[in-house]
């Protein structure tokens, strides 16, 4: 089957090591993200698939034929592995035309003149840059100048999309326009796209699948509702961008289909979680509590679980965050005499469930909403 298999894949840099043992695939036509922090080896894998860099352990197959294999002295250039790469800075040439910048890979390539203005028209129509075409590079906006790139990456048919950080030189609003884009882009062209990016977001919007990187390796990999909903681990969850990550004990476990019930005990709260099933009596967790989920009332009555295994905490509300549609609060909890600091916990309340600022409330989810990892 065509696309991407990276097998074992490991880079070091003197001591430095950027990418541990990586392993990843990519169905065909199918969209993969890298995501994670600065440093975490994003790039150098993208450049290893692309032939860029040296891997110096393992293989990579691209549509079937091995391009590399460290161990096996197996290595394709770049130039032939077609592959299309774009990246963070466009790379486009400032003093040629549009036109020039997105037939040179044609050229390099040698197809005839007739050739050329055939793919390159093809290509700027699909962009929707057709009246562009006489433009120079340096009259063009960023957008502008990032769909070039994208077009001269795409005017060979490569076999496989490869796209480095595409957005980041972008304004916000544009950069919300060009995820759609490209993900439109690619779902219509059908091409297999190793994405890379450190913004979540983005990840979530672009992604069949997202695999989260940290410190040369992959802590997990699955589609973007999985990694939200059920990260594999604190660090993912706090990469993320969870904000209630409570630090808590199993005390007791009930497994149940495919899953599992921990009955849970943190600081001062106790209650019952979702887990994955491998979770164990006696387990130091971290519970995963989204802000989106979390009922805020000012008496037990208006919040409750209506009977459901869940999480109750009782604080009061000390700050709001207007955010149109939603408010955003920080609620202290109690039962933090004893020295400890309070608990604080966000929650992104709708309009129906405003509390004045000072009050006291209630704060409870469901078990099956909350996600209980080990650290
Ligand atoms: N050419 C290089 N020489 C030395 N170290 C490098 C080189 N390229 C990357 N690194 C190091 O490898 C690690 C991973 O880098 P990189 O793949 O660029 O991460 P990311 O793209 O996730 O920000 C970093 O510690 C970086 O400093
Ligand atoms: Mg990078």
């Amino acid at each position: 089957m065509p696309g991407v298999t990276v097998d074992g894949v490991s880079k070091h840099f003197g001591a430095v090591r950027a990418v541990d043992r990586v392993s990843l695939d990519v169905a065909d036509g199918r969209l993969l993200t890298l995501l994670g922090p600065s440093g975490c080896g994003k790039t150098t894998t993208l450049r290893m698939i692309a032939g860029l860099e040296h891997n110096d352990a393992g293989r990579i197959v691209i549509a079937d034929r091995v391009v590399s294999d460290a161990a096996a002295g197996v290595f394709v250039a770049p130039e032939r592995r077609e592959i299309g790469m774009v990246f963070q800075s466009y790379a486009i040439w400032p003093h040629m035309t549009v036109f020039a910048n997105v037939a040179y890979p044609l050229e390099v390539r040698r197809l005839t003149r007739t050739a050329v203005i055939e793919r390159v028209g093809e290509v700027l129509r699909l962009m929707q840059m057709e009246h562009l075409a006489t433009r120079q590079a340096t009259m063009l906006s960023g957008g502008q100048q990032q769909r070039v790139a994208i077009a001269r990456a795409l005017v060979f048919q490569p076999r496989v999309l490869l796209m480095d950080e595409p957005l980041s030189n972008l304004d916000a609003q544009l950069r919300e326009q060009m995820r759609l884009e490209i993900r439109a882009l690619q779902q219509r062209l059908g091409i297999t796209t190793v994405y890379v990016t450190h913004d979540q977001e983005e990840a979530m919007v672009l992604s069949d699948e997202i695999a989260v990187m940290h410190e040369g390796r992959v802590l997990q990999r699955a589609d973007p509702q999985t990694v939200y909903a059920r990260p594999a681990s604190r660090t993912v969850a706090a990469f993320f961008g969870a904000p209630n990550l409570l630090a808590a004990k199993v005390r007791e476990v009930r497994r149940e289909g495919d899953g599992a019930l921990a009955r849970v005990d943190g600081e001062g709260w106790e209650g019952w979680g979702a887990a994955p099933d491998d979770v164990c009596e006696g387990d130091a967790v971290t519970v995963v509590v989204r802000p989106e989920i979390i009922r805020i009332a000012t008496d037990a009555a208006g919040a409750g679980n209506g009977g459901r295994p869940g999480i109750a905490w009782r604080g009061v509300a000390r700050q709001r965050i207007f955010r149109g549609a939603r408010n955003l609060y920080t609620v202290e909890t109690g039962a933090h005499g004893g020295g400890l600091a309070a608990l604080r916990v966000t929650v992104d309340a709708p309009p129906d469930q405003t509390v004045a600022l000072g009050s006291a409330v209630t704060l409870t989810v469901d078990a099956a909403q909350t996600w209980a990892v080990r650290d």
